[in-house]
């Protein structure tokens, strides 16, 4: 077991309550915006990297997907509470599932890539295991300056603090990326992204410091893909700051929330794409 699944498993007990906050609930809130027009009634997903399984069952119960959750911590999977269509399973590495190829319609990855040692390789297991034209969401911590440059200066700032420090997840945390960059893993990986939401910040998903400090991204598992190699550009490792030009240029718009989502209405944008 790595240190970032250790570290999860030692906040596992209280991972659920998480999503008793907004900062939390507003994933809930992206992912209805994301799939609104979609129809998953009856169909296989996989999440990967679950926790304790909230997306799981809401991808279960608001859009009758039948779901299978794995994750590398055993306690974040013995407190996946039972739901109808759900099932849940403790894996060793979602970069080696076990599972068969083309088994799902979707796959969920939330929060979950910036853990892995080799998100790359993560990403091909993922497309490996969704059948052609399938969809993937994904989020990912965004490498733009103003989302990330308030959270490490309070990461680094608060590091000595001992237990109750500010952002510590970050000390497992290794890869962020710019939109661009990570639009480019996922065409490499067999990926073609359709839509973006960014949101997050040092206050909440309406944030007053680093405005969007995460991306979910939306794509298709493109038909006929073989995977070529190398992946020809590096992308973000450890809490540097991977940036391009093309992140700058965010047009940003509210969404509508529905009782649905989320009690409050945190604030999402999208992006062209
Ligand atoms: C930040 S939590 C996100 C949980 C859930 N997806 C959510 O959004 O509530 C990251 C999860 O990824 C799991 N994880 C980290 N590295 C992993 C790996 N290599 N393989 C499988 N799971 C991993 C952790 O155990 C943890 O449950």
């Amino acid at each position: 077991m790595n240190e970032a699944v250790q570290f999860h498993s030692q906040i596992a007990s209280g991972w659920e309550s998480n999503y008793a906050s907004d900062v939390f609930s507003v994933r809930m809130k992206v992912l209805s915006e994301l799939l609104a027009d979609r129809d998953l009634a009856g169909q296989k997903w996989l999440d990967a990297g679950c926790g304790t399984g909230t997306l799981a069952r809401f991808l279960a119960e608001r859009k009758g997907c039948k779901v299978l959750g794995v994750d590398a911590s055993e306690e974040m999977i013995s407190r996946c509470a039972p739901a109808a269509n759900t099932k849940f399973r403790q894996i060793r590495d979602i970069c080696e599932t076990g599972l068969a190829d083309e088994t799902f319609d979707g796959v969920l990855c939330s929060s979950t890539l910036e853990y892995v040692p080799d998100p790359l390789a993560a990403l091909r297991e993922l497309r490996r295991v969704l059948r052609p034209n399938g969809l993937l969401l994904v989020s990912v911590p965004n490498a733009h300056p103003i989302a990330r440059w308030p959270v490490l200066a309070i990461y680094r700032l608060t590091k000595h603090f001992g237990r109750r420090r500010w952002f510590e997840y970050l000390d497992h945390s290794k890869h962020c990326f710019s939109k661009s960059r990570f639009r480019a893993l996922l065409d490499s990986c067999g990926f073609r992204a359709d839509a973006m939401r960014t949101w997050g910040g040092v206050h909440g998903p309406s944030p007053i410091l680093g405005h969007g400090t995460l991306l979910m991204f939306r794509a298709v598992a493109v038909d006929g893909y073989e995977f070529s190699g190398s992946f020809p550009i590096s992308y973000g490792v450890g809490t540097s700051i991977h940036c391009d030009r093309q992140g700058l240029s965010e047009a940003g718009s509210s969404f509508s929330t529905s009782k649905l989502d989320c009690a409050k209405a945190p604030r999402t944008r999208t992006d062209g794409i």
